[in-house]
């Protein structure tokens, strides 16, 4: 079953096709950051009209590379939600004007499930069941995954996300969006303990998260060293950051494995491609669990994850057909709730 993937749901226009059988054939992606980054964050308006000038071009490359001509896709997926409202109508829309062409399927997929799906295009898939923990720019989650569509709430932060945190972090420390990446490339001039930020609900008994007070602990240790704050100070402070962060990460996905009593956990969204956490994670894994991480290029925003997460659920059915090819997207939507079928019109 060949399946192409869309995402556009926030900064990133991805287009990919899957193969169920041979994998990823070609997998296309174009960023807004250099676009976003005068700002310092996402202009939804300008994303949206970016997705549409990108969208098409990189259709025509991924069939190209492919070498596959567009009749030759069983299923279109795309991305319905969550994400800017604008920006999921141009890959919405493009998904449906394809599929009513070639009166193919077209399959709504919850941005979230293709992050959380995404370490299963790995070499050496993990079985379900598995814990996940979802660590992207919008979202900071633990699930239970019995199976595709089947996922459980576990916890989830009750405030920022951690990747919003690390953003926040990096526009406090005079640093670029998106900031992940360069709060963690800082950290590692650091010294570890020289700066020492709370660690967030660490032992609340409980499987949520709040990075709200983390991102505030380094705006007051900034307003207090003042404006002349050293080089190797804002090293030690992003350091202090990363590691509150990465030990509360780490300790409550521990403590959801030892809950459920499932040895195996699956990493996903932006901030799986941190390497502290990934350090943190192999450490904590030694022989009790085993992680799985999507490749580095597949962490972020990618339409092949979401080709993965539609060729699964028509694999085993979760979808009804859309014969109308009429379409809504989803600009907030529950995990938790695309549990049944999803039908693209409920
Ligand atoms: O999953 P993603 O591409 O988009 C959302 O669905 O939100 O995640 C983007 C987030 C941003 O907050 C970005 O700063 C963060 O992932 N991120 C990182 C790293 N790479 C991306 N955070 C920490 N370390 C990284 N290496
Ligand atoms: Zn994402």
């Amino acid at each position: 079953m060949l399946v192409l993937g869309i995402e556009s749901s926030c900064d990133e226009t991805g287009i990919a096709l899957y193969d169920s059988e041979l994998g990823i054939l070609a997998n296309a992606l174009h960023s807004q950051i250099a676009m976003h980054r005068d700002y310092g964050g996402v202009v939804p308006e300008l994303a949206s009209r970016d997705h549409i000038q990108h969208a098409l071009p990189l259709l025509k490359k991924v069939l190209q590379q492919a070498g596959v001509s567009r009749t030759a896709i069983d299923a279109i997926a795309f991305t319905r939600g969550p994400g800017l409202a604008g920006a999921l109508l141009v890959g919405a829309s493009i998904a449906h004007g394809l599929g009513l062409a070639l009166r193919k399927p077209v399959i709504g997929i919850h941005h979230l499930e293709g992050h959380l799906l995404s370490p299963l295009l790995v070499p050496r898939p993990p079985s379900f069941p598995f814990v996940a923990l979802l660590v992207s720019g919008g979202h900071t989650q633990l699930m239970h995954v019995a199976d595709v569509g089947i996922y459980q709430t576990l916890g989830e932060t009750l405030d920022d996300a951690v990747g919003e945190a690390f953003d926040k972090t990096a526009k406090l420390l005079g640093l670029h969006y998106p900031g992940g990446p360069e709060v963690s490339r800082l950290a590692e001039f650091g010294i570890s303990g020289a700066v020492k930020l709370p660690r967030p609900m660490l032992h609340s008994g409980d499987l949520n998260f709040s990075f709200s007070g983390l991102k505030t602990a380094v705006f007051m240790y900034l307003s207090r060293s003042g404006p002349h704050t050293c080089e190797q100070e804002k090293a030690n402070l992003a350091r202090g950051f990363v590691d509150a962060a990465v030990e509360v990460l780490t300790a409550k996905a521990v403590s959801a494995l030892k809950r459920t009593g499932v040895n195996r956990l699956v990493v996903a969204g932006g901030v799986s491609a941190n390497h502290q956490l990934r350090k943190a994670l192999c450490s904590a894994a030694e022989c009790s669990f085993d992680v799985y991480y999507p490749e580095i290029t597949l962490c972020t925003d990618n339409g092949a994850m979401i080709a993965l997460a539609g060729a699964m659920r028509l694999q085993r059915n979760l979808e009804v057909a859309n014969t109308s090819y009429a379409f809504t997207v989803k600009p907030r939507w529950d995990l938790s709730t695309v549990n049944n079928l999803s039908g693209t019109l409920e």
